[in-house]
């Protein structure tokens, strides 16, 4: 793990990586301190006290201050990188900086990498012979960016077509663009979360940080398999596969780009960056990288960081030159996703232990707190999204997304779109199953109590046979037919314990590593469109999740969409989000000579 240091701000007690400066580690931990040039020492606004001993005071210290201020323990926060241990006053703002509420509840203060420049330059002459890039570059100085080949070539006619009045476009580092006249008020980002199943993207005003559009669509890979193992081995079978699969992770971005800068009104050419988060699987797929390493043990990926990536690489429509952000992964199957989704919800952040459970065939689980961070994954299979259930189904119109026993003892069913019930979704299936375990219909080993003993009892009556096999009825056909009607069988309860004893698993070895018990737990944050619709209550009494109480299991949302739109937003999220992967060590369940043992302990409920 990389090394930290201790600082109170305002009393606040904050642990940041250190030699990060004093700015960035106020704005990390969502203290704002005044600034107009966004920390590169340009406007002396980022004034903060040492209450502690103070560095020594850098040359734009002693300009900023006078002698009896430094004296004091004033410094420029974005000049004093944290080494030791310090306490330190921030004063309140003299001037509102803009912030944008983003992920779990978090404040993010502006500060893009995208940022535009407007300048009237003064024209050459026979006795000014400074070239069309330096007269540019002089005026950013604070900027220092770097040219890229692509503006130079069509520098000259645009600053003479355009009288010399300017906007300038730096995107990290790099002037990506000269457009004629003031387009400063312009400046779009596009955020997407590529899901195996669905893709959501945002379009981002990275002016004022507010999301412009969103859309989601299904992912065009689909026709491929459900899941990242039926993609992979697609691969493997077919070597056209792989540019097939490419093109249509591609054809799905490019779509939704296409709906947001509609529906947004902003010009493709607007769209200055990318970010993208993705599992493992679905990020190699979209470059044209080879997966095949990641469907077989030992799961290698090719690289957990990539270099360069264009928004062009990702078929994109955007600016030429915009780059793209694509979040880091842990492991082949704890992804970029994962990392946006650990950064959105701020678990890196918090002094209290939180547990992070992202469910689907893969179930993504993180444990920690600012101090330290496992994360690991567990296969839970398809149960939850419906796939091998019999009656099972998306959650979509006609889904039943709710099952509980009403005052009168029968059973209540809320369906999706409050149509005719159409099938069973996962939050139903865990709502069911903690339903018949609550009235005794199925025993602790989750199977059905023989019908002698439950004759009579409440709901008893909704069991049947279906062939050879014993079911529950959750909703009658017109005529009753056990066969036609929307049923759990045995079997279904089998894959969902199957399903929640790998995840209990995982975050029970997690606890262990860590030396923890559930008691420890302080929330449970539930990831992914799956967890907004899980009764935590239900989640609790079938042992997905640890009982900490209703109340702390959260659902956190999309966090993968959330922490894309954060490292579009500020700078200093994306370090905080590379930074995460010297933060989270990884915990290999697979290799563990007991977690057989342990997962058929968490059969049960
Ligand atoms: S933030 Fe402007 S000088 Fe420090």
């Amino acid at each position: 793990m990389s090394q930290r240091v201790d600082l109170r701000f305002n009393d606040r007690p904050v642990r940041v990586p250190l030699g990060v400066t004093l700015f960035d580690a106020a704005s990390w931990n969502g203290i704002a301190i005044d600034s107009t040039c966004g920390g590169h020492g340009t406007c002396k606004k980022c004034r903060i006290r040492f209450k502690s001993e103070p560095p020594a005071p850098t040359s734009l210290d002693l300009r900023a201050f006078t002698e009896q201020e430094i004296e004091d323990g004033w410094r420029l926060a974005c000049r004093t990188p944290a080494t030791v241990e310090a306490d330190v006053e921030v004063p309140p703002l003299t001037t509102r900086p803009k912030a944008a509420t983003v992920g779990v509840g978090r404040q993010v203060i502006l500060r893009p990498a995208v940022r535009k420049r407007y300048l009237e330059l003064t024209e050459p002459t026979l006795a000014d012979q400074v070239t069309d890039l330096e007269r540019i570059l002089a005026e950013l100085t604070d900027l220092s960016p770097r040219p890229d080949l692509a503006v130079l070539r069509s520098l000259g006619t645009t600053l003479r077509q355009a009288d010399f009045k300017v906007t300038a476009v730096v995107a990290d580092e790099t002037l990506i663009a000269v457009e004629p006249g003031d387009t400063t008020g312009r400046a779009f980002g596009l955020a997407f979360d590529l899901g195996t199943t669905t893709v959501v993207a945002t379009l981002l005003d990275l002016t004022t940080g507010t999301p412009v559009a969103v859309e989601s669509m299904l992912n065009k890979q689909q026709p491929f398999g459900a899941d990242v193992i039926a993609r992979i081995s697609a691969t493997m079978l077919d070597p056209a596969a792989r540019d097939k699969l490419q093109a249509l992770a591609q054809e799905t971005l490019a779509e939704l780009s296409s709906a947001v800068c509609k529906a947004g009104d902003v010009l493709p050419e607007e769209v200055y960056e990318v970010a993208l988060a993705g599992n493992a699987t679905m990020v190699h797929l979209v470059l044209g990288i080879d997966a095949e390493s990641l469907g077989v043990a030992p799961f290698i990926m090719s690289t957990r960081l990539l270099p360069e990536v264009r928004a062009v690489d990702l078929g994109v429509p955007a600016h030429p030159q915009a780059r793209a952000v694509v979040f880091p992964a842990f492991g082949a199957y704890v992804g970029g996703d994962i990392t946006a989704g650990l950064l959105a919800s701020g678990m890196d952040r918090d002094s209290r232990i939180r547990l992070f459970i992202d469910i689907g065939t893969n179930c993504e689980i993180a444990l920690g707190g600012r101090e330290w961070l496992l994360a690991t994954a567990a296969p839970a299979g398809p149960a939850f999204e419906g796939a091998s259930i019999r009656c099972g189904m998306r959650a979509a119109d006609g889904a039943i997304e709710a099952v509980a026993i009403a005052e009168d003892g029968d059973l209540k069913l809320t369906v999706i779109g409050d149509t005719e019930p159409g099938g069973l979704c996962g939050s139903g299936l865990v709502d069911a199953v903690a339903a018949l375990a609550e009235a005794g219909i199925i025993d602790a080993s989750g199977r059905f109590v023989p019908t002698e003993e439950v004759t009579g009892a409440p709901l008893a009556d909704r069991l049947a046979m279906v062939g050879k096999e014993r079911v529950f009825v959750l909703h009658w056909s017109a005529d009753r037919d056990p066969a036609a009607s929307i049923y759990l069988s045995q079997r279904d309860i089998r894959e969902l314990q199957f399903a929640k004893a790998a995840i209990a698993t995982g975050w029970r070895i997690l606890l262990e590593e860590a030396g923890l018990t559930t008691d420890d737990v302080k929330q449970v944050l539930l990831a992914g469109s799956f967890g907004s619709y899980l009764s935590p209550k239900s989640a609790i009494r079938i042992g997905l999740v640890p009982d900490v109480g209703s109340r702390r299991i959260i659902a956190a949302g999309n966090v993968a969409g959330e922490g894309a739109k954060m490292v579009l937003l500020s700078i200093r999220d994306r370090a905080a989000a590379l930074a995460l992967l010297d933060e989270v060590k990884y915990v290999e369940l697979s290799d563990r000579s007991n977690f057989n043992d342990r997962f058929l302990t968490q059969l049960g409920f």
